[in-house]
Parts: C-alpha cells; structure tokens; sequence
C-alpha cells in the first residue's frame, strides 16, 4: 500500500445532543479541560505521521479554520508580553499539519461528508477520523495502528473495540469472516446501527478507518440507509464483497465526546491525568461524594 499522508475529519454535524451550547459553538470546539475536542484529533493524525488534513464543515464553522491557522495579533502580543511559554503553545497548532476545508453543502449523512473529500484524496489511501472519539493510548495512537495493519496486510481497515450488547444499536458493527491476527479479522460485511438480534459481531466501529480510494466508487451511488442518510457503513460494506477489508481491534482507551456522560468523563480522567490540575481535582472530586 502507498504511504498514508493524508486524513479526513468529518465536522458538519449539527451537534444537537449538545444545545443549547453548540448553538452559536461548533461541537469540535467545545473543550476537554482547555484544548477543543477537535484539537485532540488533529494532534492524533499528526503524531501518525499525516502531512495533509482536510476537514469538511459547514457553513457556521469558520472558527474550526481560524483555530488551526495562525494568529497574527494574538502571536504579537504574547510577544511583547514575554510570555514564551504560550506563544510557542500557540504556534504549535499552527504548524501540526496543513489543515484545509470544504463545506457539506447538505447535511446527507456521514458517507456523503467523506465524498465530498474525493478531489481532495485523489488516488491515494487515507485516513478518517471522527471527532466524538478521542483515543487515549500508552504508545501509538489509534490512527497509527490502523496505518501499519494497513501496510501489512494491504487493504482497508476499520478500527472497532468489542461492546455490550446493550450499545450495539449505536454504532456500526463489523461482520468478520476469518481472523487473521489475534487483533485482525477480514470481513464480509459491516451493518450501521443493528438490534442486538441483527449485529454480526460485537466488534463496533470507534471513529477510525484507513481506506482505499475505491470506496469513493462506491459512495458515489450509495442509496441512504439508517437513520434516511448516506451512511459510510454501507459503502465500506459493499467494498468487502470486491476488496480486501479489515477490522483492527486498536489499544487505547476510547471516550465518546459526541455523548453527554462521555464528555465528562473526559473532563474529568483529562484534568486528573494534568499535572497542575490533578491535586486540586481529587479534592473537588472526594468533596462531592461525601456531600452526596
Ligand atoms: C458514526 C458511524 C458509526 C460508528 C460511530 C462511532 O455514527 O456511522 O458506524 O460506530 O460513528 O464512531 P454516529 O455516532 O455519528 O451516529
């Protein structure tokens, strides 16, 4: 398989699980501690190795490009303040990766969000990573592991972790046909959303995915599916009956940003993994419980 240079965030969302904040506020901005959700994803796809990202946003977004962009004023004053420290914090998301954008001009699902990438990838395998999973690993990010099953056993591969059954109805789950590694299955299929009964597997779609430029062929012409929308399941789906896909069961311990409770699960395990906030936090957090 050829290098992997480039990935795709998908951030066109409405984020109506969160108004009233994401009303004025893209859902990617809104903050784990103090860095923006959508800051934790880039920072993945950088420290993969990943030159080129494309984010496809809409039109109320605007905010998500200025903040990976440079701030002229903000630069100049921290300068003149002597406060290094922040200037280089600041600089630093500048220069992770070139970010680029296009707009989704109709919200038609997540598969029509990845089309409107195609000009952008071009012939090569890419990267997807969705913003309501952040990924917090001990040595290789998520995206990492899915690119080198990607170079070994050349196809596409889908990052999943087991669920219960309880949750299986949320997320898009694999159908594997034969295991290849204790990590690796090849698969026959993937099913968007399933009833328990329904789902193939417990193996569930987390937000990451390395694919061959092929699936553009079969976004193209993909009719909608759960939810009456264009779904990125369905097509990978329909690619495995012709290509070699995969599923990677990658390490990491994944929260779900895109949900109430899993947003601030994330605030909390964040700070108290924070040097300068930990101490404070198990305070506030032993407070609450003998009050409780
Ligand atoms: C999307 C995908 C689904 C995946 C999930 C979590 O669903 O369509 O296959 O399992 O993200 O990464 P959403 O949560 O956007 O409805």
């Amino acid at each position: 398989m050829k290098n992997i240079r480039k990935a795709v965030i998908p951030a066109a969302g409405f984020g109506t699980r969160f108004l009233p904040a994401t009303k004025a506020v893209p859902k990617e901005m809104l903050p784990i501690v103090d860095i923006p959700t959508i800051q934790y994803i880039v920072e993945e796809a950088a420290e993969s190795g990943i030159e080129e990202i494309l984010i496809v946003t809409n039109s109320y977004k605007a905010c998500i490009e200025n903040h990976f962009d440079q701030s002229f004023e903000l630069e100049e004053k921290l300068k003149a303040g002597n406060d290094m420290e922040r200037l280089h914090m600041i600089q630093r998301i500048s220069d992770m990766a070139n970010i680029y954008a296009v707009r989704q001009k109709h919200p038609r699902g997540l598969g029509h969000a990845i089309l409107c990438a195609k000009s952008f990838i071009g012939d090569e395998p890419f990267a997807i990573l969705l913003g309501d999973d952040i990924v917090v690993h001990k040595e290789k990010g998520a995206i990492r592991q899915l690119m080198e099953a990607a170079h070994t056993y050349d196809g596409s591969i889908i990052g999943v972790q087991p669920v219960k059954p309880e949750v299986l109805h949320k997320y898009g789950i694999v159908d594997p046909k034969s295991f290849v590694s204790e990590q690796i299955a090849k698969l026959s299929g993937m099913v968007e959303k399933p009833q328990p009964e329904n789902a193939p597997s417990n193996l569930a779609v987390m937000g990451r995915y390395v694919l061959e430029s092929e699936i553009f062929d079969y976004l193209e012409n993909q009719v909608p599916g759960a939810g009456n929308e264009i779904q990125l399941t369905d097509a990978i789906a329909r690619m495995a009956k012709d290509r070699n896909v995969y599923a990677c069961s990658f390490l990491g311990k994944r929260y779900d940003v895109g949900d109430k409770i899993g947003f601030l699960q994330a605030q909390i395990d964040f700070a108290l993994a924070r040097e300068d906030l930990h101490d404070a936090m198990v305070e506030i957090l032993s407070a609450a419980l003998i009050s409780d």
